[in-house]
Parts: structure tokens; C-alpha cells; sequence
């Protein structure tokens, strides 16, 4: 059997892997600045990490939620602490993408309507109502065309004022990234963000953090959305939750309420998606990756500010885009010639999204890449 082409690929097969660097077949190193896509959060193969699933598996590895699971209540209470969100409800699938298709069901549960807001250059997954929510048509099958879910420009409050003037009480959720990360590292803006918690308020819709790939201390915060100081109604997490293992979740406020039956998987919170996400937020919490990621980010951030070659540098804490003329030909030089990978976004944005313990030094292997080449273009410019 053949695989099902979907994804163009790098030439690279990974065999190993230790902290912010991959190893491929041929015992080469890769910095991973890229993070397996914002996913490797603690590091890869951190001994805490390891330890942690290999001990879980030997005592046991699924039992489905039709038991006590005590695991669960365990995560739900390291998660409430660390996220500063110990009021909130906790429910666990497997994927981004589930976790805003959950996110949006309960909001139209909750509220008994049916319309979602949703953003100019957002991403929000590939499953129905994700994809729907999703601003890329060619992703959207027809089946998945909805005329439920309405765009509006991103960051424009008066658009978003005129929307809940005349639609806020058919209004189940407005949707959002706290940084849009597919979309090319956009930050939403304070005024934003504060403008969706006073719209949702006032007419009862729900407002939901879309946090999959800008949550999870990436930021420096554990919601990029607290730099807003605005508390939202659910949260929608993965990616860097289980540091590569397939856990995701929805964290809810206390007024939306349950019921047997309202939200379901087969997988979801299994024991071992537990011990991953646990081990992830013990490391979190036990080396300060948050205040790790916020200096390093920093720090980082004002380097690529020196090169005047980048336009934009922008970003928050280790979610970090910029643009560049010579997108593809940089971004192919900095893996096949220095051995770096980073993530990319349309048209020309070089996305950031390193382990939260990246060090200094490794990412001055990646400075110095880059000047190189910036050096490099200069003069064959020059020569030209
Ligand atoms: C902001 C955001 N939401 C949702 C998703 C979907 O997550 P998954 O691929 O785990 O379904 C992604 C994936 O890139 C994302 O960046």
C-alpha cells in the first residue's frame, strides 16, 4: 500500500531526537526551530517525559471514559494551576481541530443558536465545523461549506461592533487565535480582544480562545490571550500539551454546565495522554519554561530586529514570525546547507516555534545562519 500524498516533504527522515536538536538516519544534527509545528514544547525525549509515559504504560495505557479515571482529575488540577484557570471545567480529545469542533458545539449547546464568528487569516483545523471556521476555501470541501460560520476582519473592532449590533443575540461564539500562527504570526490586539469579551458579554455569546498553537506557555503566558487581560469562556489547547503525544482539550468556565451525553470520544483522556500532558506541565512548572520563554523570546526577538533584511519581526515570547524577500531559497538554505529547520507561513513569513527551553546558544547557531546568507543575497545583488 501506498501512503496518501497529502504532504510535500522535506528531504530529511528523522531517527532520533534530544532536547532542540533532531538527528537524522545518517547521524547528522538538526536545530529544530521549528518544533515538529509548535508542538515540542518541553524538548524532545526529556528524561522526565520519558520516564513519566514508560512508567504509566507498564501500569496501564487506555481504559475508556466509561470508568474512573483518576489520572484525569490529576491533569485537570495541575492544568487549573498552572493555567490559572482552577474554576474551569476540564474535557479531553485528541487533536486541535477536535477541540475547537467540541469548543463550537457546546457554545451553540449553551447558548441555543447557531452563528460563529470567526476571522480573516484564521486556523482553526480540518475537521467540519473547524474547517468551516478555517480562512483557506481550498481546504474546505463541499460538504463543509456552512453558511453558520461569517468572517470578519481580523483586529477591526468596529467591524466586529456593527456584526453584534445587528446579529449578537443569534450569536453562538466568537472564535479566535490569540496570535494567528497559520495566518503568519498576528498578533490580535489588546483593543481586540477586550472588544470580543465586552461584545460576548452583552449579548450572551461565547467567547472561545482558540489557544492550539499560541497556548501553552509558548508565549510567556500560558494563554497568549492574558497579555489582553480578558478572561475567555473555553479554551481550546493541543500542540504543546503533550509535547508530541496526541493530547488535546477544551478548558471551560463554570457557567456553561454538562450534561451526560452533551460531548464524547473513545480516546480522549486516555491514561497514557495523561501521563504525557502531566509530565509536560511538571516540567512547565518545575524549570519555569514560561519565564524561559518569555526571555529567550525577547531576547531573540530583538536580534532579528538588528538585521535590517527582515521586515516585521513580531511575535510573543517563542512564537516569533518575520518576513523575508527570498523566502524559499533562505528557508531551504537554512536546512539543507546549516542544518536548521524552521516553519514558514504564506506568502513569505519565517515562523519560529523552538521548545521553550531553547538555549541562547543553540539559537545563536541559527543568527549566525542567518546573517550568512543575508550576506550572501547582498552580494549577489550587489554583483548583479
Ligand atoms: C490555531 C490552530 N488551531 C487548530 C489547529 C488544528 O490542530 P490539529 O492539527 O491538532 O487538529 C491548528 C493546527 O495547526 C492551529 O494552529
Amino acid at each position: 500500500m501506498k501512503l496518501f500524498d497529502v504532504y510535500p516533504l522535506q528531504e530529511v527522515q528523522i531517527a532520533q531526537a534530544a532536547g532542540s536538536f533532531v538527528w537524522d538516519e545518517h547521524g547528522q544534527r538538526y536545530l529544530d526551530l521549528y518544533g515538529g509545528h509548535a508542538v515540542i514544547s518541553i524538548g524532545h525525549t526529556h528524561p522526565h517525559y520519558v520516564a513519566r509515559l514508560n512508567r504509566q504504560l507498564g501500569k496501564i495505557g487506555f481504559y475508556s471514559n466509561s470508568v474512573k479515571l483518576s489520572i484525569q482529575q490529576e491533569l485537570a488540577e495541575l492544568l487549573g494551576e498552572v493555567s490559572g484557570k482552577k474554576e474551569f471545567q476540564l474535557f479531553l480529545c485528541n487533536s486541535g481541530a477536535e477541540a475547537n469542533e467540541n469548543a463550537m458545539k457546546l457554545a451553540s449547546f449553551h447558548t441555543g443558536r447557531k452563528k460563529i464568528i470567526a476571522f480573516t487569516g484564521a486556523f482553526h483545523g480540518r475537521t467540519s465545523l473547524a474547517v468551516s471556521a478555517t480562512d483557506n476555501s481550498s481546504i474546505i470541501a463541499p460538504v463543509n461549506e456552512s453558511n453558520q460560520v461569517h468572517f470578519l476582519p481580523f483586529n477591526d473592532v468596529e467591524a466586529l461592533e456593527s456584526w453584534f449590533a445587528e446579529e449578537g443575540s443569534n450569536t453562538a461564539a466568537v472564535l479566535v487565535e490569540g496570535i494567528q500562527g497559520v495566518g503568519g504570526i498576528r498578533v490580535a490586539t489588546d483593543a481586540f480582544l477586550q472588544a470580543i469579551r465586552r461584545l460576548c458579554l452583552a449579548s450572551g455569546a461565547v467567547f472561545i480562545a482558540d489557544s492550539v498553537q499560541c497556548g501553552y506557555g509558548r508565549t510567556g503566558q500560558f494563554f497568549s490571550h492574558d497579555y489582553s487581560g480578558v478572561q475567555a469562556d473555553i479554551y481550546s489547547v493541543a500542540k504543546g500539551m503533550g509535547n508530541g503525544f496526541p493530547v488535546a482539550g477544551i478548558l471551560i468556565a463554570p457557567h456553561i454546565r454538562p450534561w451526560h451525553g452533551m460531548l464524547g470520544t473513545t480516546f480522549g483522556g486516555n491514561p497514557l495522554a495523561c501521563a504525557a500532558a502531566l509530565a509536560v506541565l511538571e516540567v512547565i512548572q518545575e524549570e519555569q519554561l514560561m519565564q524561559q520563554a518569555a526571555q529567550t523570546g525577547s531576547w531573540l526577538q530583538a536580534q532579528l530586529r538588528s538585521f535590517p533584511a527582515l521586515e516585521q519581526v513580531r511575535g510573543r515570547g517563542l512564537m516569533i514570525g518575520f518576513d523575508v524577500p527570498e523566502h524559499a531559497s533562505l528557508r531551504n538554505n537554512l536546512l539543507y546547507k546549516h542544518k536548521i529547520f524552521t516553519g514558514a507561513a504564506k506568502p513569505q513569513v519565517i515562523r519560529l516555534l523552538p521548545a521553550l527551553n531553547l538555549k541562547p546558544e543553540d539559537a545563536m547557531l541559527f543568527l549566525d545562519a542567518i546573517r550568512q546568507e543575508l550576506q550572501l543575497q547582498k552580494q549577489a545583488e550587489q554583483a548583479y
